[in-house]
């Protein structure tokens, strides 16, 4: 079905630089390892004695958490480096680090990083697999892809739907991601937001702009919702948060306007009472712990496919 037979390269870095036959191979085969991750023991041995390393400059729960599940489906041993327990705080450089975890044998590194571009950086440097988890405003394919997973398990097909992206798309890698992996697949992308935090210039990457969410809501398929980034601002973008929410959160009230069979998203974490008020969080068009689930399938997928058939296995 598909023509590609793996991955072109030996990294993920973003959903930019890979093909929609990549990105349609990623969710096909986590679609079988959601299988797998659901059965009564969900063990198989096709990385036993594989090793990845998760290297993360920046808080995660979700991301982290689900790596590391990932590996353990797969039989792989893996590592977690932090930064608050590692030698960067004395001053080692990114590229020193990694090559000390590629002469102890580690078959992958898995890069969280508050700088654009380290993971690639990482990449070019070492012969193992590098996955980017997140790097500054860059991009965070590994929830592109879970985010277009749990729409595709929702919504049958991304092609042609109405796609909502709301919120602090100027410091969002999720909305970079999400934009790169939906255009590929034929959705109609929407950026709301107010004026601050819409980049200049986003529309060259193929989404239209809107800063009206109660005109954009009544005919969304899908509304993706983004936390304010405020660790990555350094000027008040917005007069308050009370104001932002008023605008740019979903209620109870605005979900009103929406169509009946919409879904509503969020990568995590939520600032309730900002983007989402609880209501709406818990509510019925939620699919927010749907995509914690699909992300530890489409992480399994991703190391299956990257590490799997290496060394002739
Ligand atoms: C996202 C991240 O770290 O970029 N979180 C995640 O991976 N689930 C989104 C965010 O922090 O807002």
């Amino acid at each position: 079905m598909n023509k590609v037979k793996g991955l072109k390269s030996k990294d993920l870095l973003g959903l930019k630089d890979i093909s929609v036959d990549e990105i349609n191979l990623i969710l096909e085969t986590a679609r079988a390892m959601k299988e797998i991750i659901a059965r009564p023991v969900p063990k198989v041995p096709t990385l036993l004695g594989k090793h990845i390393i998760t290297l993360f400059y920046e808080p995660s729960t979700r991301t982290r958490t689900s790596f590391n599940m990932a590996a353990k489906v797969l039989s792989a041993n893996i590592t977690n480096v932090a930064l608050n327990t590692s030698s960067v705080i004395k001053g080692e450089t990114l590229i020193d680090t990694v090559k000390n975890l590629d002469v102890m044998g580690c078959d992958c590194i898995v890069v969280r990083h508050n700088m654009g571009g380290a993971p690639h950086l990482i990449a070019k440097n070492t012969h193992n697999s590098v996955i980017n988890a997140g790097d500054g405003f860059n991009e965070h394919p590994t929830q592109g892809l879970l985010d277009i997973f749990t729409m595709i398990e929702k919504k049958k097909s991304v092609k042609g739907k109405k796609v909502l992206i709301v919120g602090d798309i100027a410091h969002s890698r999720v909305a970079r991601s999400n934009i790169w992996g939906l255009n590929k697949l034929g959705a109609e992308v929407v950026v709301v937001g107010p004026p601050t935090l819409i980049p200049k210039g986003v529309e060259e990457m193929g989404v239209r702009v809107s800063y009206n969410l109660d005109a954009e809501i009544k005919d969304a398929d899908i509304i993706n919702m983004l936390r304010i980034q405020r660790e990555r601002m350094d000027k008040g973008f917005f007069p308050s948060l009370e104001e932002y929410a008023e605008f740019f959160g979903l209620n109870g009230e605005r979900m009103k306007k929406a169509r009946r069979d919409v879904i509503v998203m969020h990568p995590g974490p939520i600032n309730r009472g900002i983007e989402l008020t609880s209501e709406v969080a818990d509510g019925p068009y939620n699919v927010i712990l749907d995509q914690v689930t699909n992300g530890v399938a489409v992480r399994t997928a991703l190391l299956f496919l990257l590490l799997g058939g290496k060394n002739g296995n």
